[in-house]
C-alpha cells in the first residue's frame, strides 16, 4: 500500500487552521467501564479541538481508546455499566446535556459515524436504496420517491458502479468494498456537519482500502466538512489529515500538526508506531516491525509512564512519574515523554540502555515480546 507525502498540500491547510471555528470540543472526556475485574477507564482526560473543514487522525495500537473516544463523543455507549465525565461540545451544542431524542436529531444531520464494523451496520434484509434513503425520510421528511432519487445520488457520489441497480439489491449482493461505500452514502445522507470514521477500512484488501479512503478525504474537501480518521495504521493518516493525536492507554501521548508529527515525532512510542508503517519498498513477506510487549490493562492501576515497560528510551525516573502532556518547539505540538525522540536526553537515554544491556546495539529492546 502506498501512502500520500506527509509533506503534501495539506500543510498548506494546516496553517489556515486557526482561521476556523471549532466544531467538536473535547474536554477531559474520561470513560470508565465497571468490569468483573474493576473499573476500567478505557479515556483518560482526553482533550482536543476539530475546527471546521479538517480532518483530524486518531492512531493507537488495538485497546488504546480509539472506538470508546468516538462513541463517548457520539453519546453511543450504553449507560447501565459506563460512566463518562468531561465536556463534548459538537457546533456548540452541549452533547453531554441531550437526551435520547435530542441525541437522535443530532445523529445524522449534525454528527454521523462510520462504524469500525460497517458489514455488520447494515441492515441484511433491506434493499440498499431504502437504508440510504432511511436518515433523509426521518430527517428531512422528504417523499419516498424524493428519497430515493436523493439515494441514486449519493450512491453514484461514493462511486457504486450501476447504481439504478444496486437500489434494489440487498447488502450480501455486493461486495466488501461495495458495502463499504454503502455505509459511507448512509453516513453521508443527511449531511453531516461532523464525520467520524473508525477504521473505515477494516477486513479491506489493500487496493481498496486506498479507494475507500481516498473516497472519504475527497468528500470531506468537497463537503468542507470535519473528519475524525480514527486508524490503528500512521500511514494512513499521513496526507489525508491536518492533526494526528497518538493514543495509548486512554490517554493522549502526543498530538501535533500531521506534517510536524511525520517530520519531528517526540513520543517515543509514536516512533514505534512509525516504525511499523508498511514500506512499499519492501518485499511483500517483509516482517513488520511490531512493538515488543502489550499495552496495560487499564483496570490495574499505573504507576508512571504508560508506555514504560515498552518503551527503548525508559530511564528509573519513568517508572516512577507519569510526563505531563508538554508543548514543543511548534505552536500545536504535544507530547509526554521525559526522553523525548531526536533530542540529546533522548539520545543519551537510548545511550544508557544499550550500555546497561536493554537494548541490543542496533538499539530493540531485550526481554521483551
Ligand atoms: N463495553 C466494554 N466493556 C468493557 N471494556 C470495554 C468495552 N468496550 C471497550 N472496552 C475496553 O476499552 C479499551 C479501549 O477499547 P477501544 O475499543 O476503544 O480500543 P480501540 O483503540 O478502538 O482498539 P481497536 O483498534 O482494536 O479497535 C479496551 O481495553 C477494551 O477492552
Ligand atoms: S517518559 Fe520514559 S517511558 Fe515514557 S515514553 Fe518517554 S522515555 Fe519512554
Ligand atoms: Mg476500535
Amino acid at each position: 500500500m502506498s501512502y500520500p507525502n506527509s509533506d503534501g498540500p495539506v500543510d498548506t491547510v494546516a496553517d489556515t487552521v486557526d482561521d476556523h471555528a471549532p466544531v467538536l470540543v473535547v474536554k477531559n472526556l474520561t470513560t470508565t467501564f465497571a468490569t468483573p475485574r474493576g473499573p476500567l477507564t478505557a479515556v483518560d482526560d482526553v482533550s482536543f479541538t476539530l475546527r471546521r473543514g479538517t480532518a483530524l487522525g486518531i492512531v493507537g495500537e488495538s485497546g488504546s481508546g480509539k472506538s470508546v473516544t468516538a462513541r463517548s463523543v457520539m453519546r453511543l455507549l450504553p449507560k447501565s455499566n459506563v460512566t463518562t465525565t468531561g465536556e463534548v461540545s459538537i457546533n456548540g451544542i452541549d452533547m453531554m446535556a441531550l437526551g435520547p431524542k435530542e441525541l437522535r436529531a443530532m445523529w445524522g444531520p449534525e454528527v454521523a459515524m462510520v462504524f469500525q464494523d460497517p458489514l455488520g451496520s447494515l441492515n441484511p434484509v433491506m434493499r440498499i436504496g431504502d437504508q440510504v434513503a432511511e436518515g433523509l425520510r426521518i430527517h428531512h421528511n422528504v417523499s419516498r420517491k424524493e428519497a430515493r432519487a436523493a439515494a441514486l445520488q449519493l450512491l453514484r457520489q461514493v462511486g457504486i458502479p450501476s447504481p439504478q441497480t444496486r437500489l434494489d439489491e440487498y447488502p450480501h449482493q455486493l461486495s466488501g468494498g461495495m458495502r463499504q461505500r454503502v455505509v459511507i452514502a448512509i453516513a453521508l445522507s443527511c449531511g453531516p456537519k461532523l464525520l467520524i470514521a473508525d477504521e473505515p477500512t477494516t477486513a479491506l484488501d489493500v487496493t481498496v482500502q486506498a479507494q475507500i479512503l481516498d473516497l472519504l478525504s475527497d468528500q470531506q474537501t468537497e463537503r468542507h466538512m470535519p473528519l475524525v480518521l480514527i486508524t490503528h495504521d500512521l500511514g494512513v493518516v499521513a496526507g489525508r489529515t491536518q492533526e494526528v493525536i497518538v493514543m495509548y492507554a486512554g490517554r493522549i501521548m502526543e498530538r501535533a500538526r500531521t506534517p510536524v508529527l511525520f517530520r519531528d515525532m517526540k513520543m517515543p512510542y509514536t516512533e514505534a508506531l512509525f516504525r511499523s508503517i508498511p514500506k512499499v519498498e519492501y518485499p511483500s513477506h517483509t516482517r513488520l516491525a511490531i512493538i515488543p510487549g502489550r499495552p496495560p490493562t487499564m483496570v490495574e492501576p499505573i504507576r508512571g509512564c504508560r508506555f514504560a515497560p515498552r518503551c527503548r528510551y525508559a530511564q528509573d525516573r519513568c517508572l516512577e512519574e507519569e510526563p505531563e502532556l508538554t508543548p514543543a518547539v511548534d505552536r500545536d505540538h504535544v507530547y509526554r515523554c521525559f526522553y523525548p525522540v531526536g533530542t540529546p536526553e533522548g539520545e543519551q537515554a537510548l545511550e544508557i540502555n544499550r550500555s546497561n544491556g536493554r537494548l541490543t546495539p542496533e538499539g530493540e529492546l531485550i526481554g521483551v515480546s
